[in-house]
């Protein structure tokens, strides 16, 4: 069975104290299989839909409502902690996407530090910076980290679990070994964040230092920044757990949602969804904002809650198939699932700005480019664009990992007047090119587009064998 397996996986350890710490991990791992067993026996893993209804305004608040607060004692009772375990593979990323160049060769990482850096100075406070790594990526964020030993910020790191893939057939774990192949461990997920800052002794350590507040948000979210106004609120209202999210576009229509399930507040994400309700779940009309992964907890009421009842998360299974037709499942959690555990939790509507994921190549492509100006580590639309609105960029998937994305792209071309890209097929930009209005550029089977060093295209079809 699976525990006889793990048990077997622990016993690979020789060093009696990495062992200790192995066991814990996989106890953690054996109480989720099991909750995952449970659900499947009892049908499916999925949630039951009728069960679900979108929220009511008065269930939500709005930020523009919210009172502004007069001084900054606060901020003394926060800390901020970055997600950045995921293994990025929507973008083809081996290491960690925090790690990648954003601008002026700084990344996700140092952009962060920065913001922290600067709200620290003109605030006058200590707000330390916590980041949580995983197996796959803590080599590339500390390497960054490093470089600011000598500054005045606090930056605190921990990993988050490793839990093993196993096969879907045999319900029995991938790895052999507690050493082996990486590809045979994940990272369960940014859910996973609650039991690993517990672990680590992070949870511990910043409430003996009288942080009672913790923000989370997505590392490569600039636009998570920290905001006074929300922290204020989380603090005069009493709330435990307050979730960021905004009004959905077209673009965000898998994202996930917060709804009402069985009459209290949750977290609803695509992959917990039957098949049958995809389109439903899919819907704008039915389900029109999304959850930013911005969250503020009450740290105290997360130690009560670990240390009682505990926090179970929704499970998701996330199904990998391999080339030799097997197929491996990883169960993952996800942090915002958390909100039903905690006391007057609520959704607090937040402009759009402090929203900017980086899923994949074409938003890489946006962050990257001059429609962003960087403003003490903040993302701001460029005041010299005309339209506030961002562009919306499409790429097929020849530009899906960031190594094809750069190749593609030998600079990152102006998109200041950019309304709309789209770019399919086998397709070069050069140099220095700059996009105004509507672009599609559009290659054929068997063709390839190289466009010029310098090129300026200005509402402009390209398709087909076209050499500029
Ligand atoms: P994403 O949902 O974008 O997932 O994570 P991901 O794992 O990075 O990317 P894909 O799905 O494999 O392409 C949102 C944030 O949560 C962090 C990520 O680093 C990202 O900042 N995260 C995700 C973790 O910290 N741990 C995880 O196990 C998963």
């Amino acid at each position: 069975t699976m525990d006889s397996e793990i048990d077997k996986l622990v016993a690979t350890v020789s060093d009696p104290a990495e062992r200790k710490g192995f066991e814990m991990e996989m106890f953690s791992f054996k109480q989720m299989f099991s909750r995952y067993i449970f659900r499947t026996k009892q049908g499916t893993i999925k949630v039951d839909w009728d069960k679900i209804s979108s929220l009511l305004p008065d269930q939500l608040i709005s930020y523009e409502k919210l009172a502004r607060p007069t001084d900054s004692t606060n901020l003394s009772k926060l800390a901020v902690l970055k997600l950045s375990g995921g293994l990025g593979t929507s973008m083809g990323i081996h290491g960690a996407k925090s790690a990648l160049e954003v601008k002026d060769g700084q990344t996700f990482v140092d952009l962060t530090i920065q913001q922290i850096q600067h709200l620290n100075k003109a605030m006058r406070t200590d707000i330390p910076l916590v980041i949580m790594t995983s197996f796959k990526t803590q080599y590339d964020t500390i390497k960054v980290i490093k470089r600011y030993v000598n500054d005045p910020v606090r930056i605190l790191t921990f990993n988050q679990s490793r839990f093993p893939r196993f096969f879907r057939d045999t319900m029995l774990p991938c790895p052999k070994t507690a050493e082996d192949e990486s590809r045979t461990w994940y990272p369960p997920g940014h859910g996973d964040l609650f039991l690993s800052l517990s672990r680590s002794g992070v949870l511990e350590q910043l409430l003996s230092e009288g942080k009672e507040y913790l923000f989370v948000s997505n590392s490569e979210n600039l636009g998570a920044t920290v905001d006074p106004t929300i922290l204020q609120y989380l603090i005069e209202s009493e709330s435990e757990f307050l979730m960021e999210i905004t009004v959905k576009t077209r673009n965000d229509l898998q994202s996930g949602t917060l709804v009402n399930y069985d009459g209290s507040l949750q977290l609803l994400e695509l992959n917990q969804v039957p098949s049958e309700h995809v389109e439903n779940f899919k819907s704008v009309f039915n389900f029109r904002t999304l959850n930013t992964n911005n969250l503020w907890i009450n740290l105290k009421a997360l130690k009560r809650i670990s240390d009682n009842e505990g926090l179970d998360l929704d499970i998701m299974e996330k199904l990998r198939h391999l080339d030799n037709g097997r197929v491996v499942v990883q169960l993952e959690t996800a942090a915002g699932s958390a909100i039903k555990h905690f006391r007057k939790a609520c959704g607090i509507i937040v402009p759009r700005g402090r929203f900017l994921p980086v899923k994949n190549s074409a938003d890489l492509l946006l962050v990257r480019s001059d429609f962003y100006q960087l403003d003490d580590g903040c993302l701001r639309p460029n005041v010299h664009r005309p339209f506030q609105t961002p562009p919306t960029i499409k790429l097929s998937e020849d530009f899906r990992s960031v190594d094809e994305l750069e190749a593609r792209f030998k600079t990152v071309p102006s998109m200041l007047e950019l309304d709309h890209l789209t770019v399919a097929g086998d397709v070069y930009f050069g140099r220095a090119c700059d996009l105004r209005g509507t672009v599609i550029v559009a290659a054929t089977e068997r063709q390839r587009i190289d466009i010029p060093d310098g090129s300026m295209l200005e509402n402009k079809l390209l398709s087909g064998n076209l050499n500029l």
